[in-house]
């Protein structure tokens, strides 16, 4: 599922026989969803991330902190925030319709990131969404329901 946030989560997860597998919520970077991954855990949901690449925005590929630490390893900064994301635990989904990038979004496996490193990039968070405005407002809500009015 997606775009549930923990008060939806237990609400979901207490009524269900089966507890969902996976919840695909906006992460990356910028928005790192420390709090809410922290429920995830808990109710033994996988954390997904969607737009691990915060689809660019915010100079997500011109990050000099991303740069500067995948310089060191042979690596791209979109490179070091997958890895950074996975050695979180999250399963990542970047997209692209280019081949080499694809390519280069999966050469995640040969090399780890340290302490100090994860610690650096943790700064980045900014514990708020960049690409998709709050689930929590009504109007985004009925925006998504294709809401319209009785009558
Ligand atoms: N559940 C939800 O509510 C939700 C919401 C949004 C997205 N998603 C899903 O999440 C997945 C990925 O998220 P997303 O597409 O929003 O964002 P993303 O993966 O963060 O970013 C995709 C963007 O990054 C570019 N890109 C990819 N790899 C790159 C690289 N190595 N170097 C430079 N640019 C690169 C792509 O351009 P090119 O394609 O031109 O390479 C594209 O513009 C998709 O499968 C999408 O369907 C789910």
């Amino acid at each position: 599922m997606s775009n549930f946030y923990p008060d939806h989560l237990i609400d979901l997860c207490h009524f269900m026989d089966i507890v969902p597998a996976v919840n695909q919520v906006e992460t990356h970077v910028f928005f790192q969803q420390v709090e809410a991954r922290k429920y995830m855990d808990e109710l033994d949901v996988r954390h997904m991330s969607w737009g691990p690449l915060a689809e660019g925005k915010n100079g997500f590929f011109t990050n000099e902190t991303l740069a500067t630490i995948g310089a060191k390893h042979g690596k791209t900064g979109p490179q070091v925030a997958l890895r950074y994301l996975l050695q979180r635990g999250v399963i990542v989904i970047p997209k692209s319709v280019h081949k080499e990038r694809m390519a280069q979004n999966l050469q995640l496996f040969d090399f780890t990131l340290t302490y100090a490193e994860m610690t650096e990039i943790l700064k980045l968070d900014t514990t708020q969404p960049v690409i998709m405005p709050s689930h929590h407002d009504p109007e985004i809500t009925k925006m998504f329901m294709g809401f319209a009015p009785r009558g």
